[in-house]
């Protein structure tokens, strides 16, 4: 997993602050890189500089009514059996043996900030056991979570989730894979924290 830098001097100072190095990444994608490792021992990146590349291609969003705001008339439409097609990573999800460290490393050395904390049913007493946390980006909107991090029997990566255009891009996508062999674990659904969701197993 990488994250990216305000600029290339913070990706030097975190590299400082760690005892280490920054590299230069391959001209093909720019910038610099840090390669660190958290107390999972899971390879976090921090990169910044690489190169902007324009957008691909978006699948279009549909039209829909919404109570009084009637925006189709008399016209069908049908969502396309395609795959979605991907406009960013959303997050990932890592669990870890050591919850508490494994999240401090993230607040001390990215500066993330924790957005909801979840703990066991009626063990509020003994701490949270997961939390969803972002990029501190001030006054800027940024996502709910971008790294969410639970405690576990493992030190893991557990899955990463993808933005698409719309519910409906979601659901044909998830069926365009669920006939290439891919296995429903949970949703569509609506996460508490979060956004519309469908998980699929390989
Ligand atoms: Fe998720």
């Amino acid at each position: 997993m990488a994250f990216r830098a305000h600029d290339e001097a913070d990706v030097l100072r975190l590299a400082n602050a760690m005892g280490t190095r920054t590299r230069p990444l391959p001209d093909t994608v720019g910038g610099t890189s840090v390669d660190l490792v958290d107390p999972s021992g899971i390879p976090v990146r921090v990169v910044a500089g690489t190169h902007e590349l324009a957008a691909l291609p978006s699948q279009s969003t549909h039209t829909f009514n919404f109570g009084d705001a009637q925006h189709r008339i008399n016209a069908m439409q049908r969502p396309p059996r395609e795959p979605a097609k991907v406009q960013r990573l959303g997050h990932v999800v890592l669990q870890a043996t050591k919850y508490t460290e494994a999240l401090n490393w993230y607040l001390d050395n990215l500066g993330m900030i924790v957005s909801d904390f979840l703990y066991f049913p009626g063990q509020r007493e003994r701490g949270p056991t997961m939390s969803f946390i972002r990029c501190d980006r001030g006054t800027t909107p940024t996502d709910h979570h971008t790294l969410a991090i639970a405690l576990g029997p493992q030190n893991r990566y557990v899955h990463s989730a993808y933005q698409v255009c719309d519910l409906d891009a979601l659901a044909a996508g998830g069926q365009f894979l669920a006939e290439h062999g891919y296995q429903r674990s949970w949703g569509i659904g609506r996460h508490i924290q979060g956004k519309p969701t469908l998980r699929l197993l390989a």
